[in-house]
C-alpha cells in the first residue's frame, strides 16, 4: 500500500422494497415523500473498495471491471465530498465497486452500491459512524440505499430534516424465512432512473392519494412482518406496488417501467396462490418481477418461473444482513 493511503471495503445488501418510496420531498438531500419498508436480499451484494490517497490527482470509479465517468462517477464524486467534508479530509479516491448482480435494471443496485460506499469511505477516513448516522449518509447517495444499512426487515422513516430520515431495522434477518425469486426479464440498463423518476412523482394526480393513504399501509406492513402473516402482507405489498406504478404511468411524462411479459407473471400469481402456494408479487422501478415466498416453497416458485420463455433467469435471496465491513463476520 503507498504512504498516505487509506483504505476501507464494505459488503452491502440489495433491498426489496415491500412499501415503496417513490416521490422526493427534497431531492438534494433525498427526503423521501412517504416512509417504506423493504427487506435486505442475502447474497445480492456489492462489495466496494475505496482508497484515499495523497498521490491521487483526482477521484475514479471502476463500476464492475470497467473505468467509468459521466453521470456515475459524477454521483459518486459528489458523495465522496459528503463524506470528506465530514472527515475534514481532502483527499482523492479511487472506487472499485462489483455488484453480484444486473446493475440498473429494478435490482436495487445503487442501493447496494451506495451503502457499501457509505462504510467503506466513512472506514477509510476514519470517521466511525453509528447505524444511524450511516443510514442518513447512505440516503444522500440513494433514497433506498439507507434501508440497505441494518438488517433484516428495515424500515425507513421519512423524517422532517436530514437528522431524522434514516432506516432501522424493524426485525432481524432470521425472523422469518422469506425469499425472493426475482424473474430477470430485461438486464440492460433502464431508459428513466429512479432519481428522474421521483422528480415526476408529483405530477400524477394519483400521488397525493398514495401518500395520504401510505401511514396505513405501512402500519399493515409492519404489523404483518412482526406477526408472520403472510396473506396480509401479501396483499398490502401487491396494492402498494399496484399504486407506484398507477403513478408512474399517470406522471407527466408518463412512465411505464412494466413489460407485458412482467404483466403475465403479476397476473397468473392470484392463480398460484389459489393453489396454495404463498406467493405475492412486487416491481420495482424495472421490468423485473419480485416473487416473495417462503423457503419451502422457494424451489417450486422458481421452476414456476424458469417456464416462462421471456424470463432471461431468475435469482433468490432469503433475508439478509446489514452492511458491514469486509472484515467483519455479521
Ligand atoms: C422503485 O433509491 O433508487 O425502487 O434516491 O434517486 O437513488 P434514488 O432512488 P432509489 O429509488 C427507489 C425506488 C424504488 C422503490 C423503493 O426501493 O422503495
Amino acid at each position: 500500500m503507498q504512504t498516505g493511503t487509506q483504505t476501507g471495503t464494505a459488503i452491502a445488501c440489495a433491498n426489496i422494497a415491500f412499501i415503496k418510496y417513490w416521490g422526493d420531498r427534497d431531492s438534494l438531500l433525498r427526503l423521501p415523500a412517504n416512509g417504506s419498508i423493504s427487506m435486505n436480499l442475502a447474497g445480492l451484494t456489492s462489495l466496494t473498495q475505496v482508497a484515499f490517497s495523497e498521490s491521487y490527482a483526482q477521484d475514479t470509479l471502476n463500476l464492475n471491471g470497467e473505468i467509468t465517468g459521466g453521470p456515475a462517477l459524477f454521483r459518486v464524486i459528489q458523495f465522496l465530498d459528503l463524506v470528506r467534508s465530514l472527515a475534514g479530509k481532502n483527499l482523492y479516491a479511487a472506487v472499485e465497486s462489483r455488484n453480484n448482480f444486473p446493475t440498473q435494471a429494478g435490482m436495487a443496485s445503487s442501493a447496494a452500491a451506495f451503502a457499501a460506499l457509505s462504510l467503506a469511505a466513512s472506514h477509510a477516513l476514519g470517521l466511525n459512524l453509528s447505524e444511524q448516522e450511516l443510514s442518513r449518509l447512505a440516503r444522500r447517495g440513494s433514497g433506498s440505499a439507507c434501508r440497505s444499512i441494518p438488517g433484516g426487515f428495515v424500515e425507513w422513516q421519512p423524517g422532517l430534516d436530514d437528522q431524522d430520515s434514516y432506516a432501522r431495522s424493524i426485525a432481524p434477518s432470521g425472523y422469518w424465512d422469506l425469499v425472493d425469486c426475482i424473474a430477470v426479464i430485461q438486464t440492460t440498463p433502464k431508459r428513466t432512473g429512479s432519481s428522474q423518476g421521483h422528480s415526476l412523482a408529483a405530477s400524477s394526480p394519483l400521488q397525493s392519494a398514495r401518500l395520504a393513504d401510505a401511514p396505513r399501509r405501512l402500519d399493515i406492513c409492519r404489523k404483518a412482518i412482526l406477526a408472520r402473516d403472510f396473506e396480509a402482507l401479501a396483499n398490502i405489498c401487491e396494492l402498494d406496488s399496484n399504486l407506484m406504478h398507477a403513478v408512474m404511468m399517470t406522471s407527466s411524462p408518463a412512465l411505464f417501467y412494466l413489460e407485458p411479459a412482467s404483466l403475465e407473471i403479476i397476473k397468473a400469481i392470484p392463480t398460484w396462490r389459489q393453489t396454495g402456494l404463498p406467493v405475492f408479487y412486487t416491481v420495482d422501478a424495472g421490468p423485473n418481477v419480485h416473487l416473495i415466498t417462503v423457503k419451502e416453497t422457494a424451489a417450486q416458485v422458481i421452476e414456476k418461473l424458469k417456464q416462462y420463455p421471456s424470463v432471461k433467469s431468475v435469482y433468490s435471496a432469503g433475508v439478509g444482513p446489514s452492511a458491514h465491513l469486509e472484515s467483519d463476520q455479521s
